[in-house]
């Protein structure tokens, strides 16, 4: 549930009129819900019902300071990916023991980083990043606490840019290898073992592929178990999926529900690594309609935001629903393609939508909250979006529009 909707025929952001950020802010502008951002994230943290866990917001979906700071006033850990997203974590208050370090490509200095802050654990990922953590950790004179993120080769049944846990993606230790890796581990001086970690894709909405990785993490724990191996935690990743359009994901509650049965019994510290399902429904994009170039063969509605601002459509056809800020029946409802200004036939925001446009209309594109500004661009020297967070009737500007000088901050001629 999020708090995005019509008062009368005007579209609401919590108390606060759409079209008057818009006309504070400029448009395209993302405008995020604290309330409805505050409400996701207690979804899974209360799902626990006092069982020791820790939700670690993957920060990937939405890196905005003010949003981690939120996350972290609720007690929020985080899952970073890049010592870009660990500064950022700690420029907004997070706290370093609830940070758990996954991606397959740590660089040294990401290694130093990371131990020098005290993370709570690096979710190993290839063979040589166990080495290389435990010669880092030793210079530096610490224990590294490492879990393996293993690979357990489970179909995630989403689009297959975001599946993550099928044995030909690149990510994680095949899981029939990581006995090996965790009895290399153990015999390192610098090294700690306090977990297990899966990630198998993103954007899932069903359980059982989920169940079906824990099956065989669980397997795995018991066979460390019986060569005395034994974990503090359970890291079981994110990848809960939203409704765009139709889908029905399963809500935190019953998606923790399910995982705990299969664990009853045993003493775990779990993990979750939520992203989406926590920010992606909790922001919208507010753009102003441009142009209308209706065509023989097709009707285009052009407007200003684009492929640059929220590149999900263009990059996997993603489905996202747009919306006006005002319903009203001065117009006609056509069938039209949302295209931007950026010059490549791929910039479109949502095709074959029934609207009723005028030029200078404004439209929501919902559901824009995760993997939208984070994965937003320059491209066409198109400075970026605003970002506000309303509260209530309150509106704050958490990120400026991006300025033509900020375009080009750091370029430099040569000399003459
Ligand atoms: N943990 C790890 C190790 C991950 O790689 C990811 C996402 C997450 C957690 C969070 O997954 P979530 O709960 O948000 O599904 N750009 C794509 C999504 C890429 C996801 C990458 N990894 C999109 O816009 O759909």
């Amino acid at each position: 549930m999020d708090f995005f909707n019509y008062r009368q025929a005007k579209l609401f952001a919590e108390d606060t009129a759409v079209a008057d950020i818009a006309a504070e802010f400029g448009t395209p502008c993302y405008v995020y819900s604290r309330a409805t951002l505050e409400r996701h994230w207690r979804a899974f943290d209360n799902a626990f019902d006092g069982y020791p866990h820790l939700i670690c917001y993957a920060v990937k979906a939405n890196s905005n300071l003010a949003i981690l700071n939120l996350l972290a006033r609720l007690g929020s850990g985080f899952d970073i990916v890049s010592v870009g997203e660990l500064r950022r974590v700690l420029a907004a208050g997070g706290t370093p023991e609830k940070i758990v370090f996954s991606g397959v490509g740590k660089r040294e200095d990401e290694i130093r980083a990371a131990l020098q802050a005290g993370i709570r654990c690096f979710n190993v990922e290839v063979s040589g990043e166990l080495d290389r953590i435990n010669r880092v950790a030793g210079e530096l004179g610490v224990v590294a606490p490492v879990s393996f993120r293993v690979n357990p080769d489970v179909d995630a049944k989403t689009h297959p840019y975001i599946s993550t846990g099928l044995k030909e993606n690149k990510f994680g230790i095949d899981i029939r290898s990581a006995i090996h890796e965790y009895r290399r581990a153990a015999q390192m001086a610098n090294i700690k073992i306090v977990g297990v970690d899966c990630h198998i894709g993103s954007q899932l909405t069903e359980t059982s592929p989920f169940l079906a990785a824990m099956d065989r993490v669980l397997a795995l724990v018991d066979q460390l178990q019986s060569e005395g191996i034994s974990l503090h935690h359970l890291d079981l990743g994110g990848g809960l999926g939203i409704c765009y359009r139709d889908e029905q994901p399963p809500l935190p509650a019953d998606y923790v529900a399910a995982l705990m049965e299969k664990l009853a019994g045993r003493q775990y510290e779990i993990m979750l690594e939520p992203g989406r399902a926590i920010v992606g429904n909790a922001g919208i994009l507010l753009t102003k309609v441009e142009y209308l170039k209706p065509t023989a063969d097709k009707n285009f509605a052009i407007v200003d935001a684009a492929m640059n601002d929220l590149v999900r459509p263009a990059l996997y056809g993603a489905w996202q629903d747009i919306i006006p800020a005002h319903k009203d029946s001065r117009t006609e409802s056509l069938n039209w393609d949302i295209v931007g200004p950026v010059c490549e036939t791929g910039d479109f925001l949502g095709k074959n939508r029934e609207l009723k446009l005028m030029p200078g209309d404004l439209l929501a594109i919902r559901s824009a909250g995760a993997y939208g500004f984070t994965m937003s661009s320059n491209y066409n020297s198109r400075p970026r979006p605003a970002e506000v967070m309303v509260d209530g009737e309150q509106v704050h500007l958490i990120r400026e529009r991006e300025s033509f000088e900020q375009l080009w901050a750091g370029e430099a001629l040569l000399p003459s």
